[in-house]
């Protein structure tokens, strides 16, 4: 039984990371670059050096110097940061698979972001590195009906919260309401908690008596959600993931019935083996 739990859990595990996989925003600069150009070089072991340093740390930034001085190639910045609770493989894998939907959203450009629920990754050949940056991003908002004032109330002690915090990565939940704000690594403390401040106060003003919200800004994020969910997305991607867990749920229902029948067959050939050593 025990390598049937195994693998239950790990197949548990690996719906869940759907959830850190979900795309959530993407961008590109208008501008191209050649293909084989010298530029294409550079994008290309800036995002290897991402891929490589997300399986041992949550964040890290790279700027890549022209191969040739003399050419007019520009200098190339980039960065990535997984949230703060990741383990340094789901890490990987996240920073892995927003390399490669960046690769195909973003062909030839000479700048992109791409954020996933568990990882942004940038590059550009303007500096961004430890610039603040609040532009909003993306936004969005769960149904404004059903929140108790109760809930409410647990609302904005949870965003409260996130603002008394003082770290990069922010986790905190009060009744059924959690909540969870993320900057990047490259903001000072300050610059981070100017960037929280206000995600949380256009989170209030936008997302108002809403059961979750969602505020994406260039820098950092808030999120908070009712019942502690933070994959519930209000595009296709719910039917995706809605997809995944069924085919979770067919494969696990498949092996406890498999496991029931070995049961079944196990108990019938110890009854046909007794009654041959009775029969002797
Ligand atoms: C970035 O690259 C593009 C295309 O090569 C170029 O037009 C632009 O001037 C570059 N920007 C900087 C800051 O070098
Ligand atoms: C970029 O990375 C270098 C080397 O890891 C580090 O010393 C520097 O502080 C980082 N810069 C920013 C803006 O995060």
């Amino acid at each position: 039984m025990a390598p049937v739990l195994i693998m239950m859990m790990m197949m548990l595990s690996s719906a869940m990371g759907a959830d850190t996989d979900s795309f959530v925003f993407g961008g590109c600069s208008q501008i191209k670059f050649m293909p084989g150009s010298p530029y294409e070089n550079s994008v290309n072991s800036l995002l290897t050096s991402l891929i490589n340093s997300a399986t041992f740390t949550n964040y890290n930034n790279f700027t890549i110097q022209p191969t040739t001085p003399s050419s007019n190639t520009a200098t190339l910045y980039g960065l990535y940061q997984c949230r703060g609770d990741l383990s340094n493989e789901r890490c990987s894998r996240c920073v892995e698979r927003a390399v490669t939907q960046l690769g195909t959203l973003c062909l030839d450009a000479c700048g992109g972001a791409l954020q996933l629920d568990g990882c942004f990754v940038k590059y550009d050949n303007v500096t961004f590195l430890g610039v603040e940056d609040k532009t909003a991003v993306t936004k969005k908002c769960g149904p404004s009906i059903g929140f108790t004032s109760d809930a409410m109330a647990s609302r904005d002690d949870v965003l409260a919260n996130l603002e008394a915090s003082d770290k990069t990565y922010r986790k905190t939940g009060s009744g059924n309401v959690v909540g969870v704000a993320q900057c990047t690594g490259d903001l000072s403390p300050s610059e981070c908690q100017d960037c929280v401040s206000t995600a949380i106060e256009r989170l209030k003003m936008e997302c108002g008596a809403s059961t979750w919200g969602d505020m994406y800004l260039a820098k950092c994020y808030a999120r908070y959600s009712e019942g502690g969910s933070y994959s519930r997305n209000t595009n296709d991607d719910s039917n995706h993931n809605d997809d995944e867990i069924e085919k979770t749920l067919a494969i696990l229902i498949g092996l406890i019935a498999g496991v029931a029948l070995i049961i079944v067959f196990l108990s019938f050939l110890s009854k046909v083996c007794e009654k041959h050593k009775g029969g002797k």
